[in-house]
């Protein structure tokens, strides 16, 4: 025998049953973002590395560390995608949507590459579901994502979801911010892990979700970024809250929550879900407001704000709960061969008339076959045999109680849909 060649660490099959539950998540989200009114993009999963650079930060642990960059054969440097944003930002400059329409609202659903250290629910292949929302800069759009966010894990019954949020201010106050905090983070800098040391100078705001013990002890000191905020920033923040209780949406303010990406300026948000299934990778999604990345990218001054969920965790969360598929209607077992060519032609009728029918085409003894059935969970079975053809009627048996009927070949659809 060869040598059994494996996945690649970190990137996972989703094969049944769980990719059920990956499909129902996934209509549930196209469900929503229909009734909110975000369409589809898909964007290539390979870029410029350039992109992610400029877009993401090359200061932050994404691209600093993370991403999955190659050459191309003609010595381009190109990145798997980290993540949607940018992605979504460099296809409405590049196909200027702002002269179609003054407000854009896309969703993408699609995996996403990042070199974390794996556990449960950090993977190197994830999935996300995103929404990027361009054009709009007053708070009604960040309440906006919010509440799809809230109203889509809702429709999909995830339990205990918390939403967190946070202003990070803009180019006007965040500089004094960092300011202050950098000074203070340098004066505790031997308290700190080997990693935020490092961070104090790269990326400051990083060292406050920090989960290290001493790191934490730290920054419960450090000044809060909320007594930083401009009157605008506070204003635009002051508002989210408003709306957001308006509609009835719980959250909670945590001025350390800064999020892994660069470009944000005001609202940041999270949805954390405390559950055991998930361990410390709590986060089931997040997102913020994004005003500077559409010009920072070579677009013009649009503001835009977006969210992005990870698949994987809410399906992680989604397993733990039972929940019915719907069962196949019928299932057909053959008696002989020859009942096997009538077989064929009834399950691709019945198939094509809206029911879902289980047929093995490998046949065998009939109490096989019936084992089968009743493992497959349809609610019926019926058995083709030389009687069945010639009489062209069958036993239809329900297989969850009740009694055998007989029942014409011809009637079966109208059998099958009654019962
Ligand atoms: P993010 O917080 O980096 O934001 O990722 C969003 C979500 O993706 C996380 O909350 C988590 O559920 C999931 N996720 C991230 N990394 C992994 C991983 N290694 N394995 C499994 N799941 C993961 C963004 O990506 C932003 N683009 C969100 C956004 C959209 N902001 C504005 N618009």
């Amino acid at each position: 025998m060869s040598q059994k060649i494996s996945g690649v660490k970190g990137m996972n099959d989703i094969l049944p049953p769980d990719s059920r539950i990956w499909r129902r998540v996934e209509s549930a989200a196209r469900e929503v973002f229909d009734r909110f009114g975000y369409e589809e993009i898909r964007t290539p999963i390979v870029e410029d590395t350039a992109l992610f650079v400029r877009g993401v930060g090359e200061g932050t642990d994404i691209v600093g560390k993370e991403m999955y960059t190659f050459e191309d054969k003609s010595g381009r440097s190109l990145s798997l995608r980290p993540e949607g944003t940018a992605p979504a930002a460099r296809a409405y400059i590049e196909h200027s949507v702002h002269n179609l329409e003054p407000v854009t609202h896309w969703f993408y659903i699609g995996p996403m590459f990042r070199y974390e250290r794996m556990k449960t629910g950090r993977y190197r292949q994830f999935w996300q579901i995103g929404a990027e929302a361009f054009g709009v800069k007053e708070p009604a759009q960040d309440v906006e994502l919010m509440d799809l966010v809230v109203q889509f894990l809702r429709a999909l019954q995830v339990p205990n979801v918390s939403l967190s949020i946070n202003s990070l201010g803009d180019d006007a106050c965040r500089p004094k911010y960092l300011a202050a905090l950098v000074d203070y983070l340098s004066r505790h800098r031997d308290a700190l892990c080997a990693e935020c040391r490092e961070r104090i100078d790269r990326n400051p705001l990083r060292v406050l979700d920090c989960k290290n013990e001493g790191c934490r002890r730290v920054t419960q000191g450090a000044p809060s970024i909320l007594e930083f905020l401009c009157g605008p920033c506070r204003a635009h923040f002051d508002e989210v809250k408003r709306q957001l209780s308006l509609l009835g949406l719980k959250y909670e303010v945590d001025p350390r929550m800064a999020r892994g990406l660069d470009y944000y300026t005001r609202t940041a948000f999270e949805f954390i879900a405390e559950h055991p299934s998930l361990g410390t990778a709590s986060a089931v999604g997040g997102g913020g407001r994004y005003d500077k990345l559409v010009s920072s990218l070579g677009g013009l001054e649009i503001p835009a704000v977006g969210f992005a969920l990870g698949v994987d965790r809410i399906c992680l969360l989604l397993s733990e709960q039972p929940h019915a598929d719907r069962a196949p209607d019928l299932f057909i077992a053959t008696a002989d061969d020859k009942a096997k060519d009538e077989a064929l032609k009834l399950v691709s009728s019945l198939r094509r008339e809206g029911f879902r029918i289980e047929f093995d085409g490998r046949g065998g003894s009939l109490k096989s076959q019936m084992k089968r059935a009743d493992k497959s969970l349809a609610r019926f079975a019926l058995v083709l045999g030389e009687n069945e053809l010639t009489m062209r009627a069958a036993q239809l048996k329900p297989l969850r109680g009740g009694e055998p009927k007989s029942v014409s070949l011809d009637a079966l659809p109208a059998a099958l849909s009654a019962s």
